[in-house]
């Protein structure tokens, strides 16, 4: 898509079945996190403790393709059913126009182009003529469906970093009118979101990553009710993220390194997000205990680096298809839930840097698929058979714990110190639950199935090789 010029897109892509006996639209998604080539190496993260940026993307799937390329297949497909009387024709394109719908943009990018004062790729010299599709750099083009015309139905813009003075994109956006995507990562757009983004019937997914925004949260995006994929990180917005976020029918939420300043709202649960990242803010409180009800559809969940108080709730334990979960350096207590036996799935799991305490349960240990448990810096103090050989393997990690036979742990007065306070649990007995034991009722704690039914599919680019960690990727500004 980018063909033939220098724009090298990193395309970080997941591949994935859900639930194969009810096919649903989160079948296949593709996260374009942004780049571009020739450009300086990243800013790390602010936080020290962030894990190092993720090895380069995969390189392009290795499957040769049939030049020339295909066109894009942009919108939804299948198309719904097309109504008893099919679309009149398309009238003849305007003046040259490669159809009445690009002619309709036409304006609308020219007056976004005068607005770009500093452009270092040189990208908007490409924006002149009628030949958008053919010729403007960053704009993607596919027949529209209730149209059946060639319409403008994608903005990728990642890496660009258009810069201007008050570079807004309201105006810009809403006059797309059939768009589906809006990928602007790392530029130097300002501003707010559209007030009737949900005028846009076709908009599925919005990337506003590494940017300037500001401000309380771009609320107007709850209005956006096609939305599946929001990507917020790397800005600098502030206050609160209005519990109906969770509401929407995401299939990714990245609100990553921004100065969100709250409690967790208590519906966080009712998000039908695979991929759920709110690290390095400053959330305060607990896990809410609804976060069991995202259990049919939670793949990977960072809360890394916040303020999070509080014991972990055991409904964490009912994350059946979660792979990874990371709540490392938060304020969190308390010993390790038993119900966390049950997640069959997951591979990360991170607590460290809190100040958890206990014995570590050998079942936990016993995961089949753990690949990187971490405990370090807590107040843990015993770990059985099972967890040593994890310890001998290098998977699991304990160090600076009170585990007074092992090497490299806290010093006996530092542990003295924290034993010598009261440590206590709401909910003690809860913590001994074992969900996926035979004999557990699950009863009021399960959700109803998330609702999956829209028929229209995700739009889909191009399926390419799922890379391992997608939600660790988010921890780079690019
Ligand atoms: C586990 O994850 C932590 C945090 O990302 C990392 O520092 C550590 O190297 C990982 N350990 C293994 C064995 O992969
Ligand atoms: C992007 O643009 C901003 C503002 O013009 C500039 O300060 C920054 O150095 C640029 N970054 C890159 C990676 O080119």
């Amino acid at each position: 898509m980018a063909g033939g010029h220098t724009l090298q897109l990193f395309f970080i892509t997941l591949f994935f079945i859900v639930n194969a006996e009810k096919p649903s639209r989160r079948e296949t998604l593709e996260i374009i996190i942004g780049g571009g080539d020739g450009s300086p190496p990243s800013p790390p993260p602010e936080n020290q403790d962030c894990p190092p940026p993720p090895p380069p993307p995969c390189p392009p799937p290795p499957k040769p393709k049939p030049p020339p390329p295909p066109p894009p297949k942009v919108y939804p497909s299948p198309s719904p059913p097309p109504p008893k009387r099919s679309p009149p024709p398309p009238p003849p394109p305007p003046n040259g126009f490669e159809s009445s719908r690009l002619a309709l943009v036409y304006p609308v990018i020219q007056a976004f182009k005068l607005k770009i004062t500093q452009d270092p790729k040189g990208i908007t010299k490409t924006w002149t003529g009628k030949h958008i599709c053919r010729d403007y750099k960053g704009f993607l083009c596919d027949t529209v469906p209730d149209k059946n015309e060639k319409a403008l139905a994608g903005v990728k813009f990642n890496g660009f970093n258009f810069s201007g003075p008050n570079l807004h994109i309201s105006d810009f956006l809403i006059g797309l009118p059939d768009i589906v995507f809006f990928h602007a990562n790392s530029n130097n757009f300002v501003g707010s979101i559209p007030t009737d983004i949900n005028k846009l019937r076709y908009f599925y997914e919005l990337d506003l990553s590494n940017n300037k925004f500001s401000g309380s949260f771009p609320y107007q995006v709850l209005q956006a009710n096609k939305l599946q994929f929001l990507d917020l990180r790397f800005n600098s917005f502030a206050g609160v993220v209005p519990p109906q976020v969770f509401l929407l029918n995401l299939d990714l939420l990245f609100i990553n390194n921004n100065n969100f300043v709250q409690k967790l709202p208590e519906n966080l649960g009712s998000t039908t997000a695979l991929y759920l990242t709110l690290a390095n803010n400053q959330f305060i409180g607990g896990i809410p205990p609804s976060i069991g009800q995202a259990s049919d559809t939670l793949l990977e969940v960072l809360f890394l680096n916040n303020r999070l108080t509080g014991c972990l709730p055991y409904e964490i334990g009912l994350l059946k298809k979660a792979t990874v979960f990371d709540v490392r350096t938060n304020l969190l207590t308390g010993p390790i839930p038993h119900s966390f036996q049950c997640l069959k799935k997951m591979e990360i799991l991170n607590l460290g840097r809190n100040q958890f305490y206990g014995v570590v349960p050998e079942a936990v240990c016993g995961l089949a698929e753990l690949s990187n448990f971490t405990l370090s810096y807590n107040y843990f103090t015993q770990v059985g058979p099972q967890c040593r050989k994890l310890i001998e393997n290098g998977v699991l990690d304990v160090k600076m714990n009170c585990i007074l036979d092992l090497p490299n742990q806290r010093s006996a007065a530092d542990c003295a110190r924290f034993f010598s306070m009261t440590h206590s649990c709401p909910n003690e007995k809860s913590l001994t639950y074992v969900p996926c034991s035979q004999g557990y009722s699950r009863g009021e704690l399960e959700s109803s199935d998330a609702e999956v039914s829209d028929p229209m599919i995700a739009p889909v680019l191009a399926p390419a090789q799922a890379p391992r960690r997608g939600s660790y990727g988010a921890l780079s500004p690019h």
